[in-house]
């Protein structure tokens, strides 16, 4: 049965007379979100007070819903777990990379990672006293910076600011010929984009769900350790949820089994209420219908965009191959029109220095959005109405 994205469409909630083009930074409300967050806080934590963890199920959640997103993500059932946020997935999982090959003492990312990947490596780098460096090349240079010195790779598939889209098979391949190991960032591509771990044979991967899985703000990230590394890998934040008996109390850390041991402290339950409501909209959904309608999505929008305001620059690449599930455009205004198009109920963001990014996700975006998009786009160009001091003060979050 081929995905139905008019039924899917209608399980959010997107208030009246907006066009939502964020997903790719936070996802919208599934309808059902409000109702089993509030059974979490009444009935849960109101009724069961501590005996949730048990009765709920609160404790198992972690383990239970990242098999959820596993089959999104090509993972191997058991091989996901939730928890923390990204920046933290991150440093574990590329601490544990760091480990598994310890002749090596470079890490290998591109200047258009996210800088809080960068930031984690390199604070993980001092940690670890020195002897290991970070390298960034641009991304199309990825590939073949991959040499014997590298240990670990660390590259986020999408890329935030442009949306464009690594080869995460050719990559994954070229590190493993070069003996280095990879740790796949998937914020951009978990609920966007078809990914298979444990056909490119990824190493380690993580990612949010507060975007494209849309576990609402502050969600928990999830990571992946292939099943031949889970019980190798040794967890750097060694917390009392990844130990192989956390009620035992014990004063030695033993890691748990699998990735189990990826787990560090308690849970977040209402923020994995919200996830485990917003994961049911995936039911029946094929991941390849889905990229294939975003592509749809995003070159009507290119198309219309160059024809009514060709004063703005497309900069994600026209290669389908090459694109995740977002359209960028760069301006010198690019902030003030971002705030004119928000003023107007079209809402993308902005990305320093110029950026204007789009989010297409299927789930809930279809042509008519696309085309009210570009008209209203195409009349603030027309008309400058973006040139307004009122669109010009930068606010906190862009
Ligand atoms: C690619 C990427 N990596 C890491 C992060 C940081 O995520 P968090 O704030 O959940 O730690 C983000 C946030 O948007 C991101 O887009």
């Amino acid at each position: 049965m081929p995905t139905d994205f008019a039924a899917t469409k209608a399980r959010f909630h997107l208030p009246e007379g907006v066009v939502y083009l964020d997903g790719n930074s936070l996802g919208p409300m599934v309808r059902t979100a409000p109702a089993r967050v509030e059974r979490a806080v009444t009935q849960e934590w109101g009724e069961m007070l501590i005996r949730g963890w048990n009765q709920a199920g609160w404790m198992a959640q972690p383990r239970a819903l990242g098999d959820r997103i596993a089959r999104l993500i090509g993972a191997e059932a058991g091989s996901v777990v939730l928890g923390d946020t990204l920046s933290i997935k991150v440093y574990q999982a590329l601490a544990s990379a760091l480990e598994m090959n310890p002749q090596r003492r470079v890490i290998l990312s591109d200047t258009g990672n996210f800088p809080s990947d960068l930031y984690m490596a390199e604070g993980l780098c001092r940690t670890l006293g020195g002897q290991y460096r970070l390298k960034t090349v641009a991304p199309e240079d990825v590939l073949s910076a991959i040499d014997e010195t590298v240990a670990v790779t660390l590259i986020t598939e999408v890329d935030y600011r442009t949306g464009r889209r690594h080869d995460m098979a050719g990559i994954t391949k070229r590190a493993h010929e070069m003996g280095a190991l990879t740790v796949w960032d998937l914020a951009h591509s978990a609920g966007a984009v078809p990914v298979d771990l444990a056909a490119v044979r990824a190493d380690f991967a993580v990612g949010c769900t507060y975007k494209y899985l849309n576990s609402g703000p502050g969600g928990p990230a999830f990571i992946y350790v292939a099943p031949r590394h889970a019980e190798i890998a040794r967890p750097a934040l060694s917390g009392w949820l990844g130990h192989e008996a956390p009620f035992a109390f014990d004063l030695d850390y033993r890691p748990g089994r699998g990735i189990e041991r990826m787990r560090v402290g308690t849970p977040p339950v209402l923020q994995l209420a919200a996830l485990e409501a917003a994961l049911e909209v995936w039911e029946g959904v094929d991941m390849h219908e889905v990229h294939a309608r975003s592509l749809r999505l995003q070159d009507l929008f290119i198309k219309g965009v160059e024809s009514r305001a060709p004063m703005l620059h497309l900069a994600t690449p026209r290669s389908h191959l090459m694109r995740g599930s977002q359209v960028s455009f760069r301006h010198p205004e690019g902030y003030a029109i971002m705030q004119a198009l928000i003023a107007e109920g079209v809402i993308g963001d902005f990305r320093a220095p110029d950026i204007l990014r789009f989010g297409f996700t299927p789930l809930y975006i279809d042509e008519d959005d696309v085309a009210r998009a570009v008209g209203v786009l195409g009349r603030i160009m027309d008309q400058s109405g973006w040139d307004r001091p009122e669109f010009k003060t930068r606010a906190a979050v862009t």
